[in-house]
This record gives C-alpha cells, structure tokens and sequence, in this order.
C-alpha cells in the first residue's frame, strides 16, 4: 500500500510516498511505524497507549480526523469508515482522494511543529478556561460522592473524551475563527455543569460569541469522535437552557 505523508520542518512542507506492505490487521500508526523504522526514521509523529485511550495519535487521515492507532488500513481501503464531514478538513467538491494511496496528514487548525506533529496548546488553554474539574461545597463526605444511575448516565457520555482534539480539527467554525472554544471544552463544560454534585454554575463561562453561541451545528464534532461523544447536542441543551434562563428573567 502506498502512503502519501505530509512532511514539514515548521518552515517547508511537501508530501513523501512510502509503500509499506500490508499485514492483516494492521493500522495506521502500525504503518507510520514501519516507515519510521525501515524507511525513514526522520518521520515525526506522536503516540503513546496505541490503544485508543491517550488520544495523542490524532491526524488527518484520508481527510478525516482521527486516531492512527485505531483505524485499519484495510477499512480505508475498503472505502469503509468514511463519516461525512462537512466543509475544512473534508474533501472540498470535486476533490477526489487517490484510490491507490492513503494520506496521512497533520490535524488541521493547529500549528505544525514537525510533519504530523501539531501544537495543540490552544486547545488545551480552551479546555483549562473553562474549568474542566468539579467544584463542590461544604465538608466532602466521609466516603465517596454517590450518585443515582440516572444522573450518571447522561454525564458519562462526555467523560469518554480523551482529549484527542479531532473534533476541534473537524470542526468548520473552529477552522474560521480561532477564538471559538470549540467542541471538546464546551462538551466538558456541559458534563460538569450536569454533574449534580457540582455546585459553581458554569453555563456562563462560555456564554459569549465563541462560545455557546459560535457553533453551527454542522456536527462533524460527534462524527468523528473516536468516543461517540456528543459536544453539539450539549451545546444544544445549554443554549436551549440559557435562553430559557434569559427568557424567565
Ligand atoms: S470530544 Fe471526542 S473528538 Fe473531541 S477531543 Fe473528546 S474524544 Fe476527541
Ligand atoms: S496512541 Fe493513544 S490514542 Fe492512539
């Protein structure tokens, strides 16, 4: 199989081709691995658990986000696994991928630091702004918190996040304005803010223009979250919360 792979030291950026031969099973990173070792061994990348869990190995592949570790190169070659994203990263009209090879790309709205290496920080300055931890009050319990099923049902399907950032690189919004928190901080806010042992009220963190009120809904967030976390139905609910809230008053 053929791997076009983008290259850049910061300051020049080209594609390589590599062909690596396919095993049964094999994933990207297992791929980007082979390079690496039999290839190239300049070729940068980042990973850490390869198993779906750190969300460090996050890249554009075949002009989707998402994690190298656990996407089969079979899959893609298959034509299989192919969420329909709208608008940047997705292929624009018209814009055919090659059928013999697979792209592998850096995650796209971050600054590149070397070839699929990106500079997240942004992101995770959005995530700490919003205070991504529980605030409770009065003495903690002797034991732990406990909580009803119920109200732990609805939480925990965004505390999956992994942090893997392929939502924020997925997302058109965050694509055209760099101040837009973007779908995993407001997801996070929303988990908490549903928490019931929480007690800071925390929707107004991000009630401002990018914040709650930048997205537009194009739920290319949830498409391509390795988790199936749902960052536009909480942004969905907490608007339709503030708004109430403005409403009443
Ligand atoms: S919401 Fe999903 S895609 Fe976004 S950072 Fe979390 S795990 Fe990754
Ligand atoms: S290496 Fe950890 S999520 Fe892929």
């Amino acid at each position: 199989m053929k791997f076009k792979v983008f290259r850049s030291n910061g300051e020049k950026s080209y594609y390589d081709d590599f062909n690596v031969p396919h095993e049964p099973g094999q994933t990207v990173l297992d791929a980007l691995f082979y390079i690496q070792e039999k290839l190239d061994d300049s070729l940068a990348f980042r990973y850490s658990c390869r198993g779906a869990v750190c969300g460090s190995c996050a890249m554009l592949i075949n002009k989707v986000p998402r994690l190298a570790c656990r996407t089969q190169v079979e899959r893609l070659k298959e034509g299989e696994d192919n969420p329909d994203i709208k608008g940047y990263p997705a292929l624009k009209e018209g814009e055919k991928l090659n059928e013999n090879s697979l792209l592998v790309e850096p995650l796209p709205h971050f600054p590149v630091i070397k070839d699929l290496i990106v500079d997240t920080e942004k992101f995770f300055e959005y995530y700490q702004e919003l205070k991504p931890c529980l605030k409770t009050e009065g003495k903690p319990p002797e034991k732990e918190y406990f909580m009803e099923p119920e109200d732990v049902k609805e939480l925990e399907e965004y505390t999956n996040c992994i942090l893997c950032a392929a939502c924020f690189a997925a997302c058109p919004v965050d694509g055209e304005n760099p101040d837009f928190r973007g779908p995993a901080a407001l997801a996070k806010l929303y988990r908490f803010h549903i928490d019931v042992r929480d007690q800071e009220d925390r929707l107004e963190l991000a009630d401002h223009k990018d914040g709650w009120w930048a997205c537009e809904f194009h739920t290319n967030c949830n498409k391509v979250c390795p988790k199936n976390v749902p960052p536009n139905v909480a942004i969905g609910k907490a608007r339709a919360e503030l708004k109430k809230k403005k409403d009443d008053k």
